[in-house]
């Protein structure tokens, strides 16, 4: 039996994140001023678009200003605005009298996911790509043979002329916690909401750990507290205290897409030192209003004499045994030496993210691509003989700074992409019309 040629498009997206549906928006945008065709097809892992579901908590918040959304810093009068989202549900007078540039994060999933209605043709949900092969005609690669799983076993195979990788990060898990990966007892952060359910609580007085000490560890600990109020939650971080995330005007300059040219046109040593002096706008830090609201609740643990939160700082996880009793932990305190042993019915680990294990799908293109910086549009170097171009997105920190893992600059960068793939795309027209 025949099997049915691989469908070619002009540009693959891995994963519809934020990323690549704001990337959706610009090439449409710019294939329509260019008079262009531009065949894309971005795969999603996940049955329907959600942005980060796991952690779609009741009262979290969202970090940035909503005029940061996919595309109003490049066009406000764009159709795929915040606000024009807000005006189609007709909430945006409600929205105003909220006076807040910080919607819940419900909100504005709810505004991602109608964009990305707008876009639902170029979007293969259910499907994760797991491999990137090159395609070859004679010595060169000319396209790119891409491999997804599809949710009943099978595979897919399309071919790709260009590949936009924006696949996100995966959860970190530390070493330690390794073995215990399949024990339904310990999760990540990103998969709370979907777990937390099974912790039984049963009016009983559990014992649940939180391992981490920035904004997704604080959120776990304040959620767990009004889901299961018997509960007893220990808060486990390295540091000496929660601290809070700066978002101070002058330093939350470093998030405007000018900010990207400066750090690029850096030295390497010099915009590791930046990303690194910067690192508590983002990282191990807690939003100042939720360490407020955190702080208060432990006083008024105090006040009422019934402790169910505990901090415990300085404290590194060194032993980690399963027991039918619960998973025991072993911490120590770094500075006094102290350690202790406790079971616990639950453990989340609020360890964040890996930005390197994600771009696994590349190996089997490995060889053809040159350094593993990104250029200044985001696309790789590789070899003369590769035709295809790679971008990436959301992978490039150390050398575009700190906005690049999150939303800060998407309604910028896409546009930057879409440019670039669309010159090899007209290019390309060009020598076929020759
Ligand atoms: C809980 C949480 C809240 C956040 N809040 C903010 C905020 O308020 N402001 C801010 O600026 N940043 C925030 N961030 C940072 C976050 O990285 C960005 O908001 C944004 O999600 C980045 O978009 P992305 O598309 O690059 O990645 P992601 O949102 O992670 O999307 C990647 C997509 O790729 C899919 N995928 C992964 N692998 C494959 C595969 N092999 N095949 C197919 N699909 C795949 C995933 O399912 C996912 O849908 C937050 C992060 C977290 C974890
Ligand atoms: N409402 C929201 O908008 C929201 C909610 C959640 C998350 N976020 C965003 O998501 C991103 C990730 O935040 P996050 O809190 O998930 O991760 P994070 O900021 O990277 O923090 C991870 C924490 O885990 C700790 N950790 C890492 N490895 C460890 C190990 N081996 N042992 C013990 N502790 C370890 C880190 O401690 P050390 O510092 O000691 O390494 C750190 O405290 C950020 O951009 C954040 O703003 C946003």
């Amino acid at each position: 039996m025949s099997q049915q040629p691989a469908t070619e498009y002009d540009v693959i997206g891995v994963g519809f994140g934020p990323s690549n549906l704001a990337l959706a928006i610009a090439l449409d945008e710019c294939a329509r001023r260019a008079r262009l065709k531009c065949h894309a097809l971005f795969v999603e892992k996940r049955p329907h678009f959600i942005w980060h579901g796991g952690m779609l908590l009741p009262d979290a918040d969202m970090q940035i200003s909503f005029l940061k959304d996919l595309v109003s810093l490049r066009d406000p009068t764009s159709p795929f605005t915040f606000v024009n989202y807000l005006h189609k549900r007709g909430r945006l007078e409600g929205f105003i009298n909220c006076r807040t540039f910080y919607p819940s994060r419900l909100e504005f999933n709810d505004y991602l996911r109608w964009v990305a209605g707008q876009f639902k043709d170029l979007a293969a949900y259910g499907e994760t790509i797991v491999a990137i092969e090159p395609v070859t005609a004679g010595q060169f690669v000319t396209s790119l043979r891409v491999r997804s799983r599809t949710p009943g076993g099978g595979e897919t195979v399309r071919l790709a002329r260009n590949l936009v990788v924006a696949a996100g990060g995966a959860p970190h898990i530390p070493a330690i916690f390794g073995k215990l990966a399949d024990d339904p007892r310990l999760t990540h952060s990103s998969s709370y909401l979907d777990t937390v359910d099974t912790i039984s609580a049963d009016h009983k007085a559990i014992n649940i750990a939180v391992v981490g000490g920035g904004q997704s560890a604080a959120e776990v600990t304040v959620d767990l507290r009004g889901r299961f109020p018997n509960a007893n939650v220990d808060l486990i971080f390295r540091g000496h205290a929660l601290k809070p995330s700066d978002s101070s005007p002058f330093v939350n300059e470093i998030f405007n897409p000018e900010y990207t040219d400066f750090i690029f046109s850096q030295p390497g040593e010099h915009r590791e030192a930046i990303v690194r002096n910067f690192r508590n706008t983002n990282y191990a830090v807690v939003d100042s209003d939720l360490l407020d609201q955190l702080y208060r609740l432990l006083y008024q643990q105090r006040v009422s004499g019934k402790e169910h939160i505990a901090l415990h700082p300085r404290s590194e996880v060194t032993g980690v045994v399963p027991t039918p009793n619960g998973i025991e932990l072993e911490t120590v305190d770094k500075f006094d030496g102290g350690s202790r042993r406790r079971a616990y019915d639950a453990v989340i680990l609020a360890t964040g993210y890996d930005r390197d294990r994600p771009l696994s799908v590349l190996e089997p293109i490995r060889t053809y691509i040159q350094g593993s910086e990104p250029d200044r549009n985001y696309r790789l170097a590789t070899s003369p003989t590769f035709r295809p171009h790679v971008y990436l997105q959301g992978y490039s920190e150390a050398s575009h700074g700190l906005s690049d893992t999150l939303l800060s600059v998407l309604a910028i960068r896409s546009q930057e992409i879409a440019e670039s793939l669309l010159l090899t795309i007209s290019r390309r027209e060009l020598i076929a019309y020759a």
